[in-house]
């Protein structure tokens, strides 16, 4: 066995410390660790540095021998630390490789929803209001019996309560129902606006009734009103036309036609004209009724408007040439990735 002195007096056997110090290297888990090692061993007061210095002061015989040793363990301890060296080196090469972002190269594309054609139709709606000096309202669909009817002068009991089927909420008592159409905003508003106004009121409605190819039990109307000193059927008709002609991207004509609904006086049905002659109706609208003006607080000689109601499903309809309602409830994505 080849000992040499330590510092402290004792005799080291420089095999064991190069076996010692190879475990140590083969298990530094960083270069850091693998760093503090090398300098345990062969560093300025490392343990085979020490061992090297020690040779001076040795006799010839003994030197050889020892020198040898030290010599081979730090050779042998050197080429260790080269190579744990080199697997860390590759191996942090190898991490950053698979970190490693492209900058450059093109992104993954996540798919992308859309919006339901109906809420394009809505919005298009608001846009055009909008640049008329409309404001939007907006009203509960679990409504009262108050404000879906009586409010607007349909009194209980009344054959003109008949014209909407009704989704009445348990328990009947409590007078709860899912509205039947968007008008009911309007007596909400006025309540809590003093005129002059103009809104419109776009939202979901239901009618208790069977579907077929253009009846759904729930649909989307818009609402319009606007109340003011002076406000006329001309004013009214103008603003439609112009409603028209900005979503149809074409000149419109419609045409007014005597009707009858309770919360307006005179009532109308608007028709729009289709080329040669031939006329669609498209909604009902009038002069909103005094009694009307009366129930929400307003003096009905000193405040006039008119008020309409339109179907957005039918606009929708019309706009993308579908000719089943039920299709923009169906959910079905072959349909709505059309739009
Ligand atoms: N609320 C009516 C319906 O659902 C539509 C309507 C007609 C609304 C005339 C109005 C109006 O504001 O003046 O059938």
């Amino acid at each position: 066995m080849v000992k040499y002195t330590n510092m402290e007096g004792e005799k080291e056997d420089i095999k064991a410390l190069e076996i010692k110090a190879k475990k140590e290297i083969s298990a530094a888990g960083d270069l850091k660790e693998l760093d503090q090692i090398f300098r345990a061993y062969l560093g300025k007061k490392g343990h085979i540095t020490r061992v090297l210095r020690s040779l001076a002061s040795m006799g010839e015989a003994e030197r050889k021998i020892r020198g040898k040793a030290a010599n081979d363990a730090r050779d042998a301890l050197q080429a260790a630390f080269e190579a744990k060296k080199q697997q860390q080196t590759l191996q942090i090469e190898e991490a950053e490789k698979k970190d490693h972002v492209d900058v450059t190269a093109p992104g993954t594309k996540l798919p992308k929803g859309h919006l339901h054609p109906l809420t394009h139709i809505q919005r298009k709606c608001q846009e055009i209001f909008n640049g008329m000096g409309f404001a939007v309202a907006e009203g509960p669909e679990i409504e009262t019996e108050w404000y879906n009817f009586d409010a607007l002068n349909i009194p209980k009991d009344h054959p003109a309560r008949d014209l909407w089927d009704t989704f009445w909420l348990k328990p009947k008592a409590a007078d709860y129902l899912l509205r039947t159409h968007t008008s009911p905003v309007q007596a909400r508003y006025m309540e809590k606006n003093n005129p002059p106004l103009r809104i419109i009121a776009p939202g979901r409605i239901f009618r208790y009734e069977a579907t077929d190819a253009s009846h759904e039990i729930n649909f989307y109307q818009l609402e319009g009103l606007m109340i003011g000193k002076d406000v006329s059927v001309a004013n009214f008709k103008a603003i439609i036309e112009e409603f028209y002609s900005q979503f149809f991207k074409k000149e419109t004509t419609v045409r007014l036609r005597p009707s009858y609904f309770p919360f307006t006086e005179p009532s109308f049905e608007i028709d729009m004209r289709q080329g040669k002659g031939n006329w669609l109706e498209m909604m009902g609208a009038g002069m909103v009724h005094p009694n009307v003006l009366k129930n929400v607080g307003y003096i009905p000689r000193e405040w006039k408007g008119f008020a309409f109601g339109m179907g957005l499903d039918r606009l929708a309809m019309m706009k993308y040439k579908i000719d089943d309602i039920r299709l923009l409830y169906s959910g079905d994505l072959k349909f709505l990735q059309q739009f």
